[in-house]
């Protein structure tokens, strides 16, 4: 049977992905650069839509991309060679059971896998657990309780929190990106950063109407319509209703407001991170 809610498995899912990182590359990665000779995990790289951002904006550096999911390696491999991209390799993997040794990488990259997992801290501490030491760690999340717009809806409020639930249902937390932070503490990272970037978008910037509340944001609202109705979270009506407003904060004289997160992070030796808990307690 298929899951109430997955990212990244069906065709129009990973459309929506797509348009969401083109749109968004500038936001989140206008600052991921990694050093010539440096080895890059990537963890979770789904159909490879950040992966081509990192590569190419990193050309000499050595990217490993793993996910659990074949059918998406398989996606991300043939969107790779298309982009002409040869400082990657993909490979089957699952972040709680990494087939590499400590000390493995320089750094990791993670964007939007934590809100899928019900184990956040367990695995950021296994993704530390292959980084060297003083290695970093880049996280990018989003958080639905960020979503504020103009004209402003409660069925439309309503349809996200539909979304949330589904995702709590399934394991996850759609609003990790406010958490970024306390988790990254948990796992004993140190010298913990936390960027949050926010989408603004009216009619002054076009693509970003269309690109992040219309294509991304509402679609993957929209998406989860069958089970948020089967599921007895919302009346359709309303549900309809909610969609119908997101849209409408896309006309002439609408707004929409999102929060993503981005931290970073490094792998200190130990001593620090500890006593460092120790002061605060
Ligand atoms: C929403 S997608 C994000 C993909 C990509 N990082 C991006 O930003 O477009 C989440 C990905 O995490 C992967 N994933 C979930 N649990 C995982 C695990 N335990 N190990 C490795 N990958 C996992 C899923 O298969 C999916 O491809």
């Amino acid at each position: 049977m298929k899951k109430a809610y997955v990212h990244g498995y069906d065709h129009r899912e990973n459309t929506r992905l797509q348009d969401q990182a083109s749109t968004l590359v500038e936001l989140l990665h206008s600052d991921t650069f990694y050093p010539a000779g440096s080895r890059i995990l990537e963890a979770g790289c789904g159909v490879g839509a950040q992966t081509v951002t990192i590569a190419r904006n990193s050309p000499h550096a050595i990217i490993t991309s793993v996910d659990i999911s074949e059918a998406s390696l398989k996606e991300a491999k043939k969107r790779s060679t298309a982009a002409g991209l040869n400082n990657v390799r993909f490979e089957q993997a699952d972040i709680f059971h990494l087939p590499y040794g400590q000390a493995s990488f320089d750094h990791v990259f993670v964007c939007f896998v934590l809100e899928h997992l019900s184990d956040p801290t367990g695995a950021l501490r296994a993704l530390k657990h292959v980084l060297q030491t003083g290695g970093t760690i880049t996280v990018i999340e989003g958080d639905h309780g960020s979503a504020y717009f103009h004209p402003d809806s409660e069925a439309a409020q309503k349809a996200i929190h539909c979304q949330v639930e589904l995702q709590r249902r399934a394991g996850g937390n759609a609003m990790i990106g406010r958490e970024l932070y306390p988790l990254l503490r948990r796992a004993g990272f140190s010298s913990i950063r936390v960027s949050p970037r926010m989408v603004y978008a009216d009619s002054n910037s076009p693509e970003l109407v269309e690109g992040f509340t219309k294509k991304t944001f509402t679609a993957m609202i929209e998406g989860v319509r069958e089970s948020a109705v089967r599921a007895g979270l919302l009346e359709e009506h309303v549900f309809d209703k909610g969609i119908q407003d997101l849209y409408r904060t896309a006309e002439a004289d609408g707004v929409f407001c999102y929060t993503f997160f981005r931290a970073t992070a490094k792998r200190g030796d130990g001593r620090t991170t500890h006593s460092h808990h120790c002061r605060r307690r």
